[in-house]
C-alpha cells in the first residue's frame, strides 16, 4: 500500500522537486488526450495530479481508468504549474504532482449528486447519502467549526475551574415543556425511562453535591414540532454554578463568547452585550428574541389615537388592546398587490386587518386618513419619524396579537428588503421574564422558563396575590433574532420550591412523586446556585452563517424526526416487544 506522506493542502511551491505520496478521492478528472488531470481530494483540500505516459505508462493507464470518487493512492514529484495554468481558486493552485505510481484502493458508483459546494439537491437525498454530502467542502468546514468551537468552549471553562460531568441519558422525565422520548424497561415491565430534555435536575443536584462549577456538552431530547432551528436531539453547552448571581453568569458568558468568536472566526465581538427587559423587547420588537441587526422599532400610538373616531382603533383600545405601528421605510413605492400580500401575512399571524398610510410628497395617502384630524396625523408622522417614501403599517388588537403581527412583519420586510447583514453579530440579553404565564388549554399557570427558576426576591409576595406579575430571575441570550441560550438563578429552598409546584397545579403528592428526590436534596444544605444552557447547534449555525441547524449536525433528522439513511425509527421484532411487555396497537 502506498502510504501518504502529505495531505493535499500541505503541498506548496516550497516543495518543488520533492517526492510525495498522497491518498484520497478523485474529485474531478479531465482527459486532455496525451495528459490526464485529476483533482485529488482529501480532508484537507484538493491538489491537481498529472498523469503522463512519458512519466510512467502503468500509472497513466490507471489515470485513464479512475473515475469520480474512486479512492486512490499516488506517488509523484511536486512541480510548479506551467505559467498561465495556475488556478487561483485553489489554495494549492500554483503546484501539481506528476504521478509515477498509482494504486486504486476502491472504486465508487456514480454519486447521486455532485460532490461540490452549493449543490441544488433535495435535502432528503442529501440525508439519505449523508456520508457523500459530508464530503462536500462546505459541510466539512461546518464540522470542523463545530469541533473547534466545542474545544474552545471546553478550554475556556476548564481554565475557569469548571468540571465537565456527564449525567444520565436513561432517567426520569425533566420538565422543559416538550414531550419526552420514552425508553421501555425490560427489567421493570410497564415502566419507562425518559431521555433527558436537559440535564437540569442533575446539574442542580451536582450543586447540592458541592461541585460548584459544572459544565457539560450534553445531548438533549425533545419530542416537539421541528423547524429549521429545532431537532429532536440536539446539543447544549450546559452550565451551573454555586454562590453566584446574575451578573457573574452574564459576565462569564460574555467573556466565553468573545473567546470562541475570536478562536473560531477571528472576530472580536463587543462586550458587555446590551440588555432588554422582556416587556421592552415585546413592545419595541414584538418578540422576546429581537433581531437587532436593523432598527425599525415598533411605536405605540395607543394614547395618541385613543380619542380618534375610527372604530377599528377605538374598539380595540376599549377592549383593553393597543394600537401600534411600524414604519416600513422606503416601502411607499409598494404596489397595491405588495400591500395586499403584507395584509395577508398580517391576517395569517392573527391580525384582524392591517391599516396603512403611504407618506407621499403630496401628503399622507390612505383609506384611513379621513378619520384623523390634521393634528393627529402630524403627531403620528412625527412619532414614527416618517419621511416621504415611507409606508406606515398599523395594527390594533390585544397587545400579544399586535406584538406578534408587527414583529413578524418587521422580519418579513427585513428579509424582503435585504436589511440584514449576515456578517453582523448582534447579541442581546433579554431579562426580567415573567415567572408564570396562564395556559388557556390546561387552565393553569405554567412556568415561562421552568419550575426551578427563582422569582425575584421583591416579587415573592406577588405569588400570593398576582402571580402573573411576578418576575423571574431568568435571562435569555439572543443572537441575530435566534434564542441561543437561556438560564436562571434557581430556587434553593424547599418551601419556595413546593410553593412553586403548587402554583403550577401540582398536588403535594404529584410533586413528591415527580421531584421528591430534588425536594429531599434541598434539605441537606443546598447552596444558592444558577446556570444557563446554550443551544450549541444554533450558535454554530449562526457562526457558520447557515439557515438550518441540520447543516451543523453530522447525522440530523428530517422535519418529521426520521433518518432517511438508517430509516429510523422502524418497527422492531415481536420478540423484542414481548421481552419488553409491549403490545403495539396498529392504527
Ligand atoms: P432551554 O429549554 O431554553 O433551557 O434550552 C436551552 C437552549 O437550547 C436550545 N434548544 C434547542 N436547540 C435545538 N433544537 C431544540 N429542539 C432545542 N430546544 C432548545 C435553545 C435554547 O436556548 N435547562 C434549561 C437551561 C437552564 O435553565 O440552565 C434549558 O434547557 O438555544
Ligand atoms: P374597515 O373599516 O374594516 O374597512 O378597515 C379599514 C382599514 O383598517 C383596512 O385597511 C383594514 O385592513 C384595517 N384594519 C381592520 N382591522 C384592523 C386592525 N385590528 N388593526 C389594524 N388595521 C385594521
Amino acid at each position: 500500500m502506498l502510504k501518504r506522506t502529505h495531505s493535499a493542502r500541505e503541498i506548496t511551491p516550497l516543495m518543488v522537486g520533492q517526492k510525495v505520496v498522497l491518498n484520497g478521492w478523485v474529485d474531478t478528472r479531465r482527459d486532455h488526450g496525451g495528459l490526464i488531470f485529476v483533482d485529488l481530494r482529501d480532508r484537507s483540500g484538493v491538489i491537481q495530479l498529472v498523469f503522463s505516459p512519458d512519466v510512467d505508462a502503468e500509472a497513466f493507464r490507471i489515470g485513464e481508468q479512475v473515475r469520480g470518487e474512486h479512492v486512490i493512492a499516488v506517488a509523484g514529484q511536486v512541480r510548479m504549474r506551467p505559467e498561465g495554468t495556475e488556478n487561483l481558486n485553489l489554495e494549492t493552485g500554483t503546484v501539481e504532482v506528476y504521478v509515477d505510481r498509482a494504486e486504486v484502493f476502491n472504486k465508487a458508483k456514480t454519486p447521486p449528486f455532485y460532490i461540490e459546494d452549493n449543490v441544488d439537491v433535495d435535502e432528503l437525498l442529501r440525508l439519505r447519502y449523508r456520508y457523500l454530502d459530508l464530503r462536500r467542502p462546505e459541510m466539512k468546514r461546518n464540522l470542523e467549526l463545530r469541533h473547534r468551537i466545542t474545544k474552545a468552549l471546553r478550554d475556556f471553562l476548564d481554565d475557569r475551574g469548571f468540571l465537565e460531568i456527564e449525567t444520565p441519558m436513561l432517567t426520569k422525565s425533566t420538565p422543559e415543556g416538550a414531550r419526552d422520548y420514552l425508553v421501555p424497561s425490560r427489567v421493570h415491565p410497564g415502566e419507562f425511562y425518559a431521555l433527558p430534555q436537559s440535564p437540569q435536575l442533575f446539574k442542580q443536584l451536582l450543586m447540592v453535591a458541592g461541585m460548584e462549577k459544572y459544565f457539560q456538552v450534553a445531548r438533549c431530547f425533545r419530542d416537539e414540532d421541528l423547524r429549521a432551528d429545532r431537532q429532536p436531539e440536539f446539543t447544549q453547552l450546559d452550565m451551573e454554578m454555586s454562590f453566584i448571581d446574575e451578573e457573574d453568569i452574564l459576565g462569564l458568558v460574555e467573556a466565553m463568547l468573545a473567546h470562541v468568536f475570536a478562536q473560531g472566526l477571528g472576530l472580536s465581538i463587543t462586550t458587555p452585550f446590551p440588555r432588554l427587559t422582556y416587556r421592552e423587547a415585546m413592545r419595541r420588537y414584538g418578540t422576546d428574541k429581537p433581531d437587532l441587526r436593523f432598527g425599525w422599532e415598533l411605536v405605540d400610538l395607543t394614547d395618541l389615537v385613543r380619542e380618534v373616531d375610527f372604530a377599528v382603533f377605538s374598539t380595540a383600545i376599549q377592549a383593553g388592546g393597543v394600537v401600534r405601528a411600524l414604519n416600513a421605510r422606503t416601502c411607499g413605492s409598494f404596489s397595491r398587490r405588495e400591500i395586499d400580500d403584507l395584509t395577508r401575512s398580517a391576517l395569517n399571524w392573527g391580525a384582524k386587518g392591517l391599516a396603512w398610510i403611504n407618506v407621499t410628497a403630496e401628503g399622507p395617502k390612505s383609506p384611513i386618513v379621513k378619520f384623523f384630524s390634521q393634528a393627529v396625523i402630524e403627531q403620528i408622522l412625527e412619532a414614527l419619524e416618517a419621511r416621504v417614501g415611507d409606508l406606515l403599517l398599523f395594527c390594533a388588537d390585544q397587545e400579544a396579537v399586535v406584538a406578534r403581527v408587527l414583529g413578524a412583519l418587521r422580519l418579513e420586510l427585513a428579509g424582503k428588503l435585504n436589511l440584514v447583514n449576515r456578517d453582523d453579530f448582534k447579541f442581546v440579553w433579554v431579562v426580567d421574564f415573567p415567572l408564570l404565564e396562564y395556559d388557556e388549554e390546561e387552565k393553569r399557570y405554567v412556568a415561562v422558563h421552568h419550575p426551578f427558576t427563582s422569582p425575584r426576591e421583591d416579587d415573592i409576595p406577588l405569588l400570593e396575590t398576582e402571580p402573573l406579575k411576578a418576575r423571574a430571575r431568568a435571562y435569555d441570550l439572543v443572537l441575530n433574532g435566534v434564542e441561543i441560550g437561556g438560564g436562571s438563578i434557581r430556587i434553593h429552598q424547599r418551601e419556595l420550591q413546593e410553593k412553586m409546584f403548587s402554583l403550577l397545579g401540582l398536588s403535594a403528592e404529584e410533586a413528591r412523586d415527580k421531584f421528591g428526590f430534588m425536594l429531599e436534596a434541598f434539605e441537606y444544605g443546598t447552596p444558592p446556585h444558577g446556570g444557563i444552557a446554550f443551544g450549541l447547534d444554533r450558535l454554530l449555525m449562526l457562526m457558520a452563517r447557515r439557515e438550518s441547524i441540520r447543516d451543523m449536525i453530522a447525522f440530523p433528522k428530517t422535519q418529521s424526526a426520521s433518518c432517511p439513511m438508517t430509516m429510523a425509527p422502524s418497527p422492531v421484532s415481536d420478540k423484542q416487544l414481548k421481552e419488553l411487555g409491549i403490545k403495539v396497537r396498529t392504527r
